[in-house]
């Protein structure tokens, strides 16, 4: 894995991420919402009691304000001999931090972890837009996504 910029750091998730600004760089992805501090902690609480399975990253820059995250979910499978699936979800960086490599940097670290616990593939569904944003981060074009909104 190749460095992040000077004084960036990269880490799982913490419960102290509200305050350092988690939801605001997921709405350069979509719409949040309004998340009370409770709603946030139980959250948080769940996806930390199966972290075998959620695995949610951080990118913080020199003043410890969160630019980058993405998350990984591995779904256990019955089939391929009970095999373990990557799905990649909500990759966001900071509009102004765009273009530093984070981005990529985000990716590579997922692919790491879902590698590590034993992953036999990772899956994303993208924009066209973002497509060659993934084929620089290994990815090639696969299937097509389908969804059914309620
Ligand atoms: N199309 C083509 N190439 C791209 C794109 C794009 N949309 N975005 C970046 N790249 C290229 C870069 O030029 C760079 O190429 P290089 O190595 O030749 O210089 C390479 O991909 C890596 O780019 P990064 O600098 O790592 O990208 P960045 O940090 O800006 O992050 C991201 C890219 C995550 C798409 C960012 O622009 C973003 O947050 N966008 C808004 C939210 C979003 O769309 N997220 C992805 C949703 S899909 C999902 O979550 C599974």
């Amino acid at each position: 894995l190749k460095a992040l910029p000077e004084g960036y750091t990269c880490r799982p998730i913490q419960r102290q991420d509200y305050h350092n600004g988690f939801l605001d760089v997921l709405r350069v992805l979509t719409t949040v919402g309004d998340i009370s501090e409770e709603a946030w902690n139980e959250r948080y609480t769940w996806i930390s009691t199966h972290n075998d399975s959620y695995f949610l990253i951080a990118i913080l820059d020199n003043s410890s304000r969160i630019v980058g995250t993405g998350a990984l979910v591995v779904e256990r499978k019955f089939i391929h001999q009970l095999g373990l699936v990557g799905h990649i979800e909500d990759i966001a960086v900071a509009k102004d931090q765009q273009g530093k490599k984070l981005g990529l940097r985000i990716i590579q670290a997922l692919d790491f972890v879902a590698e590590k616990v034993g992953c036999y593939k990772t899956i994303l569904d993208c924009s066209e837009a973002n497509e060659g944003f993934y084929v620089k981060c290994g990815f090639k074009r696969a299937g097509l996504e389908m969804a059914h909104y309620y």
